[in-house]
């Protein structure tokens, strides 16, 4: 198992006698993950509802996306959607230790527009952040690569579809490659920090890729250019992890 798949379990981080001793504890499950996002304790509670360490450094991922984008884009934007979030869980009496995050994405219309909004914006930005890795890309393989090919012809194509939609994506958004109800795949786009899991999405589907075309993911080195930003975001995705959302939603259904 990934460090990274151990952290987003929703599991209990001790250390020290003391935390060894809490581990064996019911009573931790008591702890509520909301407040402990801001509180430092000397226990961290990791969960879903929290924002997650990245898997790469700020410079990581240049020259395709340039260090200071990276740390505002995660130390201020996807860091007030996870503060928002808690705000929001909190005032709306929301149980975040018995209600997982993607139940409530998938049942959003029931929420305020701020946990919308908010929910949105994390859940998309932690998808984001393990959607790519430093170049060079990796290219899809297996029952992924069979099912691209299926839905779409190529790679090549996909990339195209895909493209268009982030391109085409009025204003601020994310475009998306989802597994439909029927298993097949397509390409579509939200708008705002929307998700194809919401209950008020135009296009549903479970996505497994995504890119954030907010201003706020380009701008910096971009600028107005968001189809040069596209392009160099295919020398950054982590097939490997689009091929592990792949196989998780193909063989729960
Ligand atoms: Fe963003």
């Amino acid at each position: 198992m990934s460090k990274s798949t151990q952290n987003r379990r929703q599991f209990i981080s001790t250390s020290g006698k003391a935390g060894m001793a809490l581990a064996a504890m019911p009573l931790m499950a008591k702890i509520n993950p909301i407040t402990s996002i801001h509180s430092k304790t000397k226990f961290s509670v990791v969960n879903e509802y929290a924002q997650q360490p990245l898997n790469y450094s700020y410079t990581a991922l240049e020259p395709f996306i340039d260090a200071m984008t990276m740390e505002i884009h995660y130390t201020k934007h996807a860091a007030t959607y996870a503060k928002n979030l808690a705000d929001a869980a909190l005032a709306e009496k929301l149980d975040t230790q018995t209600y997982s995050l993607t139940d409530l994405i998938k049942n959003i219309s029931h929420y305020s527009p701020k946990m919308r909004n908010n929910a949105g914006g994390h859940f998309n930005h932690e998808m984001f952040w393990q959607m790519m890795k430093p170049a060079p890309a990796s290219i899809p393989t297996g029952e992924l690569n069979e099912a691209i090919n299926k839905s779409f012809g190529s790679l090549d194509n996909f990339k195209t579809v895909f493209s268009d939609a982030a391109k085409t994506r009025f204003g601020s958004g994310w475009a998306w490659l989802i597994i439909k109800a029927d298993n097949t795949l397509a390409v579509c786009s939200t708008p705002n920090q929307d998700n194809p899991l919401m209950d008020i999405a135009e296009t549903k589907g479970t996505p497994i890729l995504g890119l954030d075309v907010w201003e706020h993911a380009y701008y910096l080195k971009y600028q107005n250019k968001r189809p040069d930003y596209i392009n160099a975001f295919w020398n950054l995705v982590n097939w490997e992890f689009v091929q592990k959302k792949y196989a998780e939603v193909i063989t729960k259904k």
